[in-house]
């Protein structure tokens, strides 16, 4: 490289360097949203740095590197009558870090929204769950919530996942210390301080979770009832009797064996074994299109961690006095929280499994459950989205956020 052209690169850099630190503190330039056709709302991606600690499990057991390996774990885990996590505890220890979180931003393209929804995926995806670029988005949750209803929205990776930084998979990235990012990310949207982000103040925040993203939404409300306003719990439900099923149907295999993921993962995070695991553990017979499986299993499939499987059961801490509104909205054939019926609760005064959450937030001014009817878990690539987005829409409008 001649001495003028390694000039010219220098300034490159410098004006690369000189628009970051620009955006960082201008009005937010949106950028093209030439992902979307003719969409009536704007999304910006974030870097969010943060410092959380968190009191994590240690565990006494060596991280799975072969899938003879991850399947033994799996078979230790899933096992009937016994408490594998309890088997294996060490202690408990206090972790600490400085992480990245990828987020990404919505708002309608005027005005804004009275209510920012903090949305928080599940086991097996990154935050595009929220945002399924299939059938022009017709099972985009972000397009119903912003571009129909008006809300702004912000979708994260949760720790250890997609964007968001990576960590050891046994003992850091745990529901612990995902539950403390996720109370990070929500006070700085609150304290309106998301580097390189001007957003604005809103009347409300509302969580809104899918699966494992329900239980640390649940937790938050918890642990910290100021943080949040009202609950939206989708693909959930407090009866872990049924979590075998998912932990077997996953067919789990190490992620560094899936070349979609090899290169990003390291051993001791776990893929779906093939493309039937997928629709085993999200899918309902008859409610999907081949298409949206393909998607689910390929280009928007993300493994899960050793340590988020072994804390996934005991990471709601009991009863919760929240006070806000909160809707629990999970599909009828529902596998990992109701073993693929949640109807056949063997108990006339009983209507659904999910209805048990009740009892679990006795304070809430204003509860309901709601079955998708034949749905399965992953509730975002059905053909009922709708139905479920237009529920959750309904029951926010209902209770003062829109
Ligand atoms: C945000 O990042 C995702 C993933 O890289 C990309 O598909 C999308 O187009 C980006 N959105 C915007 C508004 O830049
Ligand atoms: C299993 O053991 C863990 C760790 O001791 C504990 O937190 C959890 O509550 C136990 N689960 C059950 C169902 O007893
Ligand atoms: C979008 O979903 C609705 C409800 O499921 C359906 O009636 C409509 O045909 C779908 N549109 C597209 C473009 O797929
Ligand atoms: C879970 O649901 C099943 C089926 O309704 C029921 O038999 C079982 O008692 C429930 N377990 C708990 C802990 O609620």
């Amino acid at each position: 490289m001649g001495l003028s052209s390694l000039t010219r690169a220098v300034a490159a850099i410098a004006a690369v360097a000189l628009t970051i630190t620009t955006s960082v503190n201008a009005i937010p330039t949106w950028p093209d949203s030439s992902s979307s056709t003719n969409r009536n709302f704007q999304c910006q991606n974030l870097t969010i740095p943060v410092t959380i600690s968190a009191r994590n499990a240690i565990f006494d057991v060596a991280t799975p590197e072969t899938n003879i390996e991850v399947t033994n774990f799996i078979l230790n885990l899933a096992q009937q009558g016994h408490n594998y996590s309890h088997t294996i505890l060490k202690e408990y220890a206090d972790v600490s870090g400085d992480y990245t979180l990828a987020a990404t931003y919505c708002a309608p393209l005027n005005g804004n929204s009275k209510t920012l929804q903090i949305l928080t995926h599940g086991v097996g995806f990154d935050r595009s769950y929220w945002d399924i670029p299939l059938n022009d988005f017709n099972y985009s949750y972000v397009a119903s919530a912003v571009g129909e209803h008006g809300f702004s929205t912000l979708s994260w990776d949760r720790l250890g996942i997609g964007a968001s930084t990576h960590g050891e998979p046994v003992n850091e990235i745990q529901a612990t210390l995902e539950i403390a990012a996720l109370k990070e990310l929500t006070r700085l949207a609150r304290a309106q301080q998301i580097p390189g982000l001007a957003l604005p103040s809103f009347e409300k925040y509302v969580h809104v979770g899918h699966s494992f993203g329900s239980i640390q939404s649940f937790e938050l409300a918890r642990e910290s009832p100021d943080l949040s306003d009202g609950l939206i719990l989708t693909g959930f439900g407090l009866n872990g009797s049924f979590l075998p099923f998912f932990q077997f149907g996953g067919n789990w295999v190490s992620a560094t064996s899936i070349p979609a993921l090899a290169s990003q993962y390291a051993a001791g995070y776990f893929g779906a074994g093939n493309p039937s695991a997928v629709q085993t553990n999200f899918f309902s017979p008859g409610q999907f299109s081949a298409s949206a499986l393909d998607l689910a299993a390929g280009a928007l499939g993300q493994p899960v961690t050793v340590g988020e499987l072994l804390t996934i059961a005991s990471a709601i801490g009991g009863v919760s006095q929240f006070s806000g509104p909160v809707l629990v909205i999970t599909g009828e054939r529902d596998l990992p929280f109701c073993g693929g019926d949640c109807l056949a609760t063997g108990d006339p005064a009983v209507a659904s499994i999910p209805a048990g959450v009740a009892a679990f937030v006795p304070s809430s001014r204003s509860y309901e459950t709601f079955i998708v009817p034949k749905a399965g878990h992953g509730l975002n690539f059905e053909y009922s989205a709708q139905t479920t987005y237009q529920h959750i829409a309904r029951f926010l409008e209902a209770n003062g956020f829109a």
